[in-house]
């Protein structure tokens, strides 16, 4: 990538990385006959969906909004599970959805005299165990809001249900996948013989290096095997689309001596525009950065958010105004989650693309901030 063609800061997405990520998870849809969509929460990037919608099945929403947008830029009815629905948008939603999943029996009974014969509907269970220590990512910890638990539910499937969904895995491998299909298969076999087809969710961190696609695709043909009755299996991951596709690139602005080591100012922000650094947290791998550089800076963010800044990264060379900052695997959960905190504008966004060339697709200004304020 040449970086003097890209304004900053700005989200690039890499096309030949996100070709191989598809390409590699249609291999995985077709080796083991599932069918995998993609999570919007996670990749939104709306300018590329007809590239995803060549290689994968369609996509999971779980707002009216990400429902709409599955509809206008990919051009497919979405898979839509809400936690919660709004009354006022549920016709809308049941006209652009092809799949749509109740979080709680009381939904189920609320909608239930809408339900139409075009759609597919589903309830999301808990399946009673998962392996993410950290509780904000646990959507399935005992008391969890997310997905019907057990004891809730008797051994018949309510009347027009045919799916069952669950989400337990967050950056998960398939073997933790193996152990959530064990306890959601002790807790819910009599209602998966009646359902016609499973949403196992999202997290399956199918294209992060070390992950073993082979293995995933053998429990997915034992699942089959042992349940001949289930006529699609969907996997929803959000993160292995965009799984270090691209970067967001920044430049430093000023360099304040104060502290132990000096913090290089950044024209991006980690709580506007990488706030799972903060959330998470953890610290992202930065490209000139180096395990044992001789110059050691904070990198700080541009809002007035004391916090806003993260560690310390080390540079062969001493760092200057105007350098560029390129912070790597910044296209999922980024952009979907940002902010206009403090009046911090929001990054643009652009592609590398495969005949390396930059296309700038969106840049922002002082309208889209003022427009969420009044
Ligand atoms: C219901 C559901 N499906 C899919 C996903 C996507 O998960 P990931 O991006 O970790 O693959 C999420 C993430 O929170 C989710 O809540």
């Amino acid at each position: 990538m040449n970086y003097n063609q890209i304004p900053s800061p700005s989200y690039v997405l890499e096309e030949d990385k996100l070709i191989k990520n598809l390409s590699l998870l249609k291999r995985v849809q077709d080796e083991s006959d599932v069918h995998i969509i993609c999570a919007l929460k996670g990749f939104s990037f709306h300018n590329v969906f007809p590239l995803v919608k060549q290689y994968l099945h369609g996509a999971t929403a779980s707002s009216f909004h990400e429902a709409k947008l599955v509809f206008e830029e990919m051009k497919v009815k979405a898979h839509t599970y809400c936690p919660v629905y709004v009354p006022n948008e549920f016709d809308e939603i049941q006209d652009i959805s092809s799949h749509i999943t109740f979080n709680s029996l009381t939904q189920y009974e609320l909608y239930k005299s809408k339900m139409r014969n075009d759609i597919s509907y589903g309830l999301r269970v808990n399946p009673g165990y998962s392996e993410i220590e950290t509780d904000l990512y646990n959507p399935a910890s005992p008391n969890s809001r997310l997905g019907i638990p057990r004891n809730l539910l008797t051994d018949t499937l309510p009347d027009g249900i045919d799916g069952i969904h669950f989400h337990a895995l967050c950056e998960n491998t398939s073997y933790t996948l193996e152990r959530v299909l064990e306890s959601f298969i002790n807790l819910y076999h009599p209602l998966i013989l009646q359902a016609k087809w499973l949403n196992f969710g999202g997290g399956h961190l199918i294209t992060r290096k070390d992950y073993e696609p082979e293995h995933l695709i053998k429990i997915l043909k034992a699942f089959k095997a042992k349940y001949p009755n289930i006529e699609e299996i969907i996997l929803e991951p959000g993160s292995a689309i965009g799984w270090q596709t691209g970067v967001l690139v920044s430049t430093v602005l000023d360099i304040v001596p104060n502290g132990d080591f000096p913090t290089a100012m950044l024209d991006v922000s980690f709580t506007c525009h990488m706030p799972d650094c903060l959330e998470m947290p953890y610290k992202p791998a930065v490209l000139s950065a180096t395990e044992n550089g001789k110059h050691e800076y904070n990198l700080g963010g541009m809002s007035c958010l004391a916090g806003d800044f993260m560690g310390t990264w080390k540079f062969e060379n001493e760092l200057k105004i105007g350098d560029k900052i390129i912070f790597d695997d910044m296209i999922h959960y980024t952009m979907v989650k940002t902010s206009t905190f403090n009046g911090i504008n929001l990054p643009s966004i652009g592609i590398w693309k495969t005949d390396d060339t930059f296309e700038l697709v969106q840049s922002y200004g002082y309208e889209d901030y003022k427009k969420r304020l009044s």
